[in-house]
């Protein structure tokens, strides 16, 4: 689909609703047609413990039992996804909210049986995202999925995905024009902590493979390396800076391109 520009926002740029909010209600009346994936983890981590529910990360990947996966589903489905999305509207754009359980729109398989309820994507259906964009509203998706095909048992059909990974596989689906990331830092640094503003698919592996990117940083990596094979450009831009979304539509955007 052109002109679809996928966004995803990192949990750690939440908090900074204000302009990221603004600038997309702007690109909306432009006729920029955003997709945007959210992230929450860190929201996640506060409802659990206010739950008395401790938590265990596995390589960047929350470790997810049934009562962990309840919270999840609560707070990034719900709380977050409808705090972002009654945040637009009272802005003057028009999105909804919705997972990628809702309409089929992701399916996932168990990933590790020792991680629990993380799913690994194994497919896109991208048909209700299309319905909803040519309706106009902006798509703000919780990185959610659907179990396929379903296990049995009182959680056999959600699995909790990487919002990253989301964000590049729906990316891929829609042939969208860009895909972004906007995170709380300035973009992929190097060894000397040096701002590379230029990377080429080989480049980016080998700072995975050396670990000088690691962390959050691989799955956003990974998901731009995916999406690469129908989206032109892909983007890691700093979220906290303000009015980030409309410098990087406008061209004028610092941080990392991988193309
Ligand atoms: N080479 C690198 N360059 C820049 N950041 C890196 C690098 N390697 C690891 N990182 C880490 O990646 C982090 C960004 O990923 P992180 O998962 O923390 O944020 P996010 O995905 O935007 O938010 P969330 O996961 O809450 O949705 C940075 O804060 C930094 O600590
Ligand atoms: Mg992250």
């Amino acid at each position: 689909m052109t002109k679809v520009t996928v966004i995803k926002l990192g949990g750690s740029t939440l908090g900074s609703h204000d302009t990221i909010v603004a600038d997309l209600v702007t690109l909306q009346k432009r006729g920029i047609l955003p997709v945007v994936v959210h992230g929450g983890a860190d929201v996640v981590t506060d409802w659990l413990g206010r739950l008395g529910i401790s938590t265990r990360f596995v390589q960047g990947l929350r470790v997810t039992d049934a009562e962990t996966l309840k919270v999840v589903t609560a707070i990034l489905a719900g709380l977050v996804n409808k705090e972002l999305v009654a945040a637009i509207e009272a802005s003057g754009g028009k999105a909804i909210g919705l997972s990628g359980i809702d309409g089929g729109l992701l399916e996932a398989k168990v990933k590790d049986t020792e991680m629990g309820y993380v799913g690994e994507i194994t497919k896109v259906n991208p048909a209700l995202l299309t319905a909803v964009i040519g309706a106009g509203f902006i798509p703000i998706i919780a990185p959610l999925s659907l179990q396929s095909p379903p296990q049995s048992g009182e959680n056999g059909f959600v699995l909790n995905v990487n919002g990253d990974t989301v964000a590049g596989e729906i990316a891929a689906a829609l042939g969208a024009e860009k895909l972004v990331f906007l995170t709380d830092v300035a973009g992929i640094f190097n060894s000397s902590g040096k701002l590379l503003s230029r990377l080429s698919p080989q480049e980016a592996t080998i700072l995975m493979a050396s670990g000088v990117a690691s962390g959050g940083m691989v799955p956003k990596i990974e998901a731009c390396l995916r999406a690469l094979s129908t989206v032109p450009v892909t983007r890691i831009i700093d979220g906290r800076v303000s009015h980030a979304l409309i410098e990087e539509i406008e061209g004028r955007g610092r941080g990392t391109t991988i193309a």
